[in-house]
């Protein structure tokens, strides 16, 4: 991996410390230059002409995702956003009254949400799995509740927007295939930073962010759709012209593949700038990425631990690149004021983004920063020096 091509590519890592990939991340210049191409043909020939001409480059969009995560272009939908993808996948799994969700502690804020919204609405029943001592999931109390009470869905974030654990996404894939339930994975913090293998986890959604680790444009996503869900007919809720064509006077075929679960209306040059990020990304290689940042987050949560009143809030057997930790004696607005000063940019987590996780580790706010490789052994050391103060 050269370094210095990667930090020339990228614009916004001159003049500052970039630590918010898990936020929402840096660009490649190639990005923004595919996006600004786009929209200068939009605004010649309108948007129809538009897609119509750049249908080649489009399509990269689906080519580059189905080869990051191992599948065929027709398991990729384009989404707006992990959120939109999940509730697009959500909304396709027919849940009755009594049946069961089997999810975990560590799942994503806005999933919990609309779980609460779903046991509201239809009265679905809310499981969690126990954690174990040192924060990963309990496998076995996973299996137990997935064995008694069949559930109708099974649904993990893989690595939570809270802490730096890395829920073991293969093992509950067994597990789901063993009991025969639907699994639906939020990958929005986990794609771009590590390897994700759709056939290895064995999930049968997987929804995930164009603007975190993977470097795209805000307001883009995607949502994975297995062959199993396509075959099976599951369909979104509310699906549109693009996802179905409509037949006679009451009723509508569905697509055969997942532009099931696509809208009509796209910003095209979004695709394309998405599109351009995966393939940064995959020719780079998730395993180099990979590589290169696992001695970058072994540093920073090394070099954080060993600062005097500073805990390092992450659990798990298995880490991830989001490092988050909270420092006694200092005031939250202190510590952001000391970050600004020196031009260090990361975010804050509060209590109630993470009500379960943070009540167990009794913080009210912890501060997250997640290094990508773009990002230098010396800046993540600077980074310590200026928090250890
Ligand atoms: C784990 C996880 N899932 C889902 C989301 C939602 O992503 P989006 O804002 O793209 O809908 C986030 C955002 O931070 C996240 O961290």
């Amino acid at each position: 991996m050269d370094i210095n091509a990667i930090r020339k590519d990228c614009k916004g890592c001159e003049n500052k410390i970039f630590l918010n990939s898990a936020g929402s991340s840096l660009p490649p210049r190639s990005v923004v230059g595919k996006m600004e191409a786009y929209l200068q043909f939009e605004e010649e020939l309108g948007g129809y002409e538009a897609a119509k001409l750049k249908e080649a480059d489009i399509n990269v969009f689906y080519e580059e995702t189905a080869k990051l995560l191992n599948c065929k272009p027709g398991n990729i939908a384009f989404a707006y956003n992990a959120t939109d993808a999940y509730a697009r996948a959500l909304s396709a799994i027919p849940l009755n009254t009594g049946d069961y969700l089997l999810t975990t502690n560590d799942d994503y804020i806005s999933n919990q949400i609309a779980f609460i919204s779903l046991q509201k609405r239809v009265g679905i029943k809310l499981l969690r799995a126990n954690n174990l001592e040192n924060g990963d999931i309990d496998l076995n109390h996973f299996e137990e509740l997935t064995k008694q009470y069949k559930p109708a869905l099974v649904s993990v974030t893989h690595i939570p927007t809270n802490s730096g654990l890395v829920q073991d996404v293969e093992a509950i894939g067994e597990i789901c295939k063993r009991y025969d339930c639907w699994y639906l994975l939020d990958a929005c913090q986990s794609v771009g930073q590590m390897e994700v293998d759709v056939k290895k986890i064995g999930c049968d959604f997987l929804s995930a962010t164009g603007r975190k680790f993977l470097r795209g444009p805000r307001g883009t996503g995607f949502l994975y759709v297995s062959d199993e869900v396509l075959e099976a007919k599951l369909e979104p809720l509310f699906i549109d012209m693009r996802g179905a064509d409509w037949k006679t006077a009451d009723s509508y075929q569905i697509q055969r593949d997942a532009k099931r679960f696509e809208m009509w209306e796209f910003s095209y040059a979004s695709v394309i700038g998405l599109a351009e990020a995966i393939r940064y990304a995959n020719q780079i290689s998730i395993k180099n990425i990979y590589d290169y940042n696992l001695p970058l987050i072994k540093t920073l949560r090394d070099g954080l631990a060993g600062i005097d009143g500073v805990m390092v809030l992450d659990k798990g057997s298995v880490k991830s690149n989001i490092v988050t930790f909270h420092k006694n004696g200092i005031e939250l607005n202190e510590m952001e004021r000391i970050l600004k000063k020196e031009k260090v940019f990361y975010s804050v987590t509060k209590k109630e983004y993470a009500i379960i996780d943070f009540t167990k580790k009794g913080v009210d706010w912890a501060i997250r920063i997640s290094p990508h490789y773009f990002n230098t052994l010396e800046e993540i050391k600077k980074t310590i020096d200026i928090i250890h103060g």
